[in-house]
């Protein structure tokens, strides 16, 4: 078997804004090649996090290490990370083909080198028909393209991506993360982009790490955080629904999704509260036992007030918020 090769690794990073503690202590491993998102709800530290990593943002303590060596006192232009902003950070004055060409230009390459890079990563992008248009004129979904090309171009150690989705037009997001996935493809680099919004990360990604209150609560593939979130926190955090939790005694949870219940037969109850409508999926909200959640999904609407009888195919057991085990029945 083959070992799997550290790209990135950080050791009990710590960073405090005054006497707030943004980051408490998160470790990381990110191996090469993987596309990892950072999940997490908006103020959490995730841009932060990116921040340390290319050096903007000096930790108060730990490191940083890339391919193993520690680069936490480097200055950020001798570290060979890009990061993409969440604004795309774009000199308006300047082109598209000048703004992917900065950064050569700085160091001082060769007219002939800087035309064939920046061709190259054009070509890439699928923004060669644009290089002499001013970055005022193109569309989001363009000027997303050209920081990345920006980036590109530097044959950077690895990419950063900051909410690479959020200024896109919620019809185009879906595409631009299948091109993100194939541009990690052909390049074979290693990404790490953030987000506050799950749906970007659950079909693209190699693993999700998910932040909250300073540390990783959880770095699993998105089917895992699914199917077996480690605290109660990510079950509710994770999924269209929160996870239904109701408590078996004064230290166990049991925690399950919503089409893990079988209506029908059974020995568990429910009040349907509301029918909650997704294209052709019903969401039942119910009063139960562990209070108002949705436990179950049919394909039709139901009166209000009606007493459902449901039995669970599986559930996850959860003790003092630790999970410890899937249970499936027959
Ligand atoms: N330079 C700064 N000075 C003081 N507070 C900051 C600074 N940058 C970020 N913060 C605070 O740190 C917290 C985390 O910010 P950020 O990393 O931007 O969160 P996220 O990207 O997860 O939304 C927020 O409460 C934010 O207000
Ligand atoms: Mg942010």
């Amino acid at each position: 078997m083959t070992q799997k090769k550290i790209k990135l690794e950080l050791k009990h990073i710590t960073k405090k804004f005054g006497k707030n503690v943004i980051l408490d202590d998160v470790n990381l491993k990110i191996y090469e090649g993987e596309l990892f998102a950072i999940l997490g709800p908006s103020g959490t530290g995730k841009s932060t996090l990116l921040k340390v990593i290319v050096g903007i943002e000096d930790p108060d303590s730990g490191s940083v290490i890339v391919d193993g060596k520690d680069i936490t006192d480097l200055p950020p232009n001798k570290r060979n990370i890009a990061m993409v902003f969440q604004n795309y950070a774009l000199y308006p004055n300047m082109n598209v083909f000048g703004n992917i060409s900065f950064p050569l230009r700085l160091e001082g390459m060769k007219k002939s080198e800087i035309e064939k890079k920046v061709n190259d990563a054009a070509k890439l992008l699928g923004i060669s028909e644009i290089l002499r248009s001013s970055v005022n004129s193109i569309s989001g979904g363009q000027k997303q393209r050209v920081a990345l090309a920006r980036a590109l171009v530097r044959d950077p150690a690895m990419f950063l991506l900051d909410e690479p989705f959020s200024n896109l037009d919620a019809r185009v997001r879906f595409t631009a993360r299948e091109e993100l996935k194939r541009l990690r493809d052909s390049l074979k680099s290693t990404f790490i982009y953030v987000t506050h919004d799950q749906r970007e990360t659950s079909n693209i990604t190699t693993r999700v790490g998910v932040l909250n209150n300073g540390t990783f609560q959880q770095i699993d593939s998105f089917n895992n955080l699914y199917e077996t979130p480690k605290t109660k926190w990510v079950g509710d955090f994770i999924g269209n629904f929160p996870m239904g939790f109701m408590q078996k005694d004064k230290t166990h949870l049991i925690g399950f999704r919503p089409e893990w219940a079988v209506v029908g037969k059974g020995n568990m109850t429910a009040k349907l509260v509301t029918n909650e409508v997704s294209g052709n999926t019903n969401y039942w909200m119910c009063e139960t036992k562990g209070g108002l959640m949705i436990v179950l999904v049919g394909n039709k609407l139901l009166k209000v007030g009606t007493t459902i009888h449901f039995r669970l195919k599986k559930y996850n057991l959860y003790e003092n918020d630790k999970f410890v085990k899937q249970v499936k029945s027959k």
